[in-house]
């Protein structure tokens, strides 16, 4: 039985009820782990409100601002665990960024700035909070990141956010290889295309989505529940055999050729 009573898992990446975070947090908590949540601060305070009234219900012991491109947010985030937790089980990795003008038209369009600001808020933050989750994972532990098939073909105007996906996915095997003597498991949930604030800004997407309902094999697309359900079993003991994969959630669609 998936049983994650007695496991702190820490979730980052949850915007709205649309996020693929927030299913995952769902599924952690009806499994029976104790959470912690990290929402992106934005200056008014909107976005801390909408995810603390959003996960109340799942009684979150930990709540706090953590932005991955600030690194004293994320020492501090780490910092709290320590002190309120003394050691983590799980970290749910859910985030990504690129500039919506880099996520439509021409790849070769793609400017240096917008190629560095989506390597850093989606591949390099992965690498950034393993570092920081490593010393409080003594007993070992579960690192799941999102990613997508764009990482590995050519989806188009996924453009910036492929390359990104691609780093991220190396970042599972690299991270896998060094931390497994420690019991430290790392892997990636692909996910089929969802509806969600980061993927509206991918043009289109609704196409996208479409396409996934006629041609994969289940011909529909996957929920955030869905996917909750493959990270809820990567955190648990169910999985204690796999690490530096990536698992599709996706309908069965990356196994079609047309
Ligand atoms: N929606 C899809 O179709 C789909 C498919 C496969 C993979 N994914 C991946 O799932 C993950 C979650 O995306 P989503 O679709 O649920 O969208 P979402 O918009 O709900 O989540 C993206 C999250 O990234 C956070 N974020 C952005 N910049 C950040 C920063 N600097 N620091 C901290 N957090 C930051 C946002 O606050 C938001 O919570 C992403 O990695 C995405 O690429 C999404």
């Amino acid at each position: 039985m998936l049983d994650l009573t007695g496991k702190n898992a820490l979730v980052t990446g949850i915007a709205n009820n649309r996020s693929i975070a927030w299913g995952i947090a769902q599924q952690l908590h009806a499994a029976g782990a104790n959470l912690g949540v990290t929402y992106l601060p934005d200056e008014r305070g909107r976005m801390e409100k909408k995810v603390a009234d959003l996960t109340e219900p799942l009684t979150p012991s930990l709540f706090l601002p953590c932005n991955v491109q600030d690194d004293e947010q994320v020492q501090a985030t780490f910092e709290a665990v320590k002190q309120k937790w003394g050691k983590l089980d799980s970290l749910i990795h859910c985030l990504a960024f690129a500039n919506r003008d880099d996520l439509t038209g021409n790849f070769s369009d793609t400017s240096r700035e917008g190629f560095q600001t989506a390597l850093e808020i989606s591949a390099y933050s992965l690498v950034k909070l393993a570092q920081a989750a490593k010393p409080l994972m003594a007993d070992g532990g579960s690192i799941v990141t999102l990613t997508y098939l764009g990482g590995v073909r050519v989806v188009p105007n996924y453009n910036v956010m492929g390359i990104a996906k691609a780093a991220l996915e190396m970042n599972v095997r690299y991270l896998a290889s060094e931390l497994g003597p420690q019991k430290i498991r790392v892997n990636g949930v692909s996910a089929g295309p969802i509806r969600t604030l980061a993927s509206s800004a991918v043009g289109g997407i609704l196409d996208m989505i479409h396409h996934v309902e006629e041609v994969a094999p289940l011909r529909r697309t996957v929920t955030q529940l869905e996917v909750g359900n493959t990270a809820a079993f990567l955190c648990s003991d169910l999985s204690s055999g796999i690490t530096g994969q990536i698992i599709y959630v996706d309908s069965g669609y990356e196994i079609m050729g047309m």
